[in-house]
């Protein structure tokens, strides 16, 4: 059985004020809670692990570097991010991947480093619209996959969040058909590389626009374990009911 998890990536949003958010998420887990990993901006880590401590919340960040530590004015290190009491860190998200020109090799890099310092990556993939369009899906997911992933991936150091950049903050999501043919090529293209056992064990979660109201029938899918929710995380009251979807799934 894989683990159901939902993380929330509050990107470049939240001052020391959103950390009540937490306290009323706390407050409206489900029965059965999935496993909940907020992501809020570095600034607040430490203090959200304080505000999670005694409840089932864990705390991720949004990026690491690669190195441990150097001249690398405004970066943070998986170290660093590990000191705050963070047990995640998301990696090659496309927003990252586009802004600052981040490749596979530097994604593979900083999934070391997070490995490392004993933190579970959530690796980002997805397609743009115009690959989508031209028909490339399936070729872009794989080469981002095999180029992301370091060899020695496991279910316990490793998350896959598939988001297709189109879908991102857009209110468009795919067709559970494209949701479903996307997860069942990654779960193959990870048993090819990492045998039956650890790919079965992996945790796949969908992104992008998700919401309570299309939540349900996306962890419907067989392969999505989950999601990676950007806006709707931020408000407690926007993400306990997909964390409800999430646990009656
Ligand atoms: P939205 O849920 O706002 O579309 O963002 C998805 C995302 O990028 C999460 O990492």
């Amino acid at each position: 059985m894989r683990p159901k998890i939902a993380a929330g990536n509050w990107k470049m949003n939240g001052t020391a004020a959103a950390l009540s958010e937490l306290d009323a998420l706390s407050r409206a887990l489900p029965e059965n809670p999935p496993q909940v990993v907020i992501c809020p901006p570095s600034p607040l880590l430490f203090r959200a692990t304080d505000a999670v401590h005694g409840c089932p919340i864990q705390i991720g960040a949004q990026d690491c570097h690669a190195e441990a530590s150097g001249a690398h004015t405004g970066d943070i290190s998986a170290t660093m991010i590990a000191d705050t009491g963070a047990t995640h860190v998301i990696l090659g998200h496309s927003e990252r991947r586009d802004a600052y020109r981040e490749t596979d090799a530097d994604v593979r890099a900083k999934a070391q480093a997070a490995w490392g310092a004993g933190l579970t990556a959530i690796i980002c993939i997805g397609e743009s619209d115009a690959q989508r369009e031209a028909g490339e899906t399936l070729q872009v997911i794989g080469a981002q996959l095999d180029g992301s992933l370091p060899d020695g991936a496991t279910a316990e150091n490793t998350v896959i969040a598939y988001e297709p950049i189109w879908a991102i903050g857009t209110g468009k999501v795919p067709s559970i058909a494209q949701i479903t043919e996307v997860h069942d090529f990654i779960r193959e293209r990870l048993a090819a590389r990492f045998g039956a056992e650890i790919s079965d064990a992996l945790p796949l979660l969908y992104g992008g626009s998700v919401k309570a109201a299309n939540a349900a029938e996306i962890f419907a899918v067989e392969n999505v374990d989950g999601a990676l929710v950007g806006g709707a995380s931020l408000k407690a009251d926007d993400f306990a009911p997909i964390l409800t979807a999430l646990a009656q799934s």
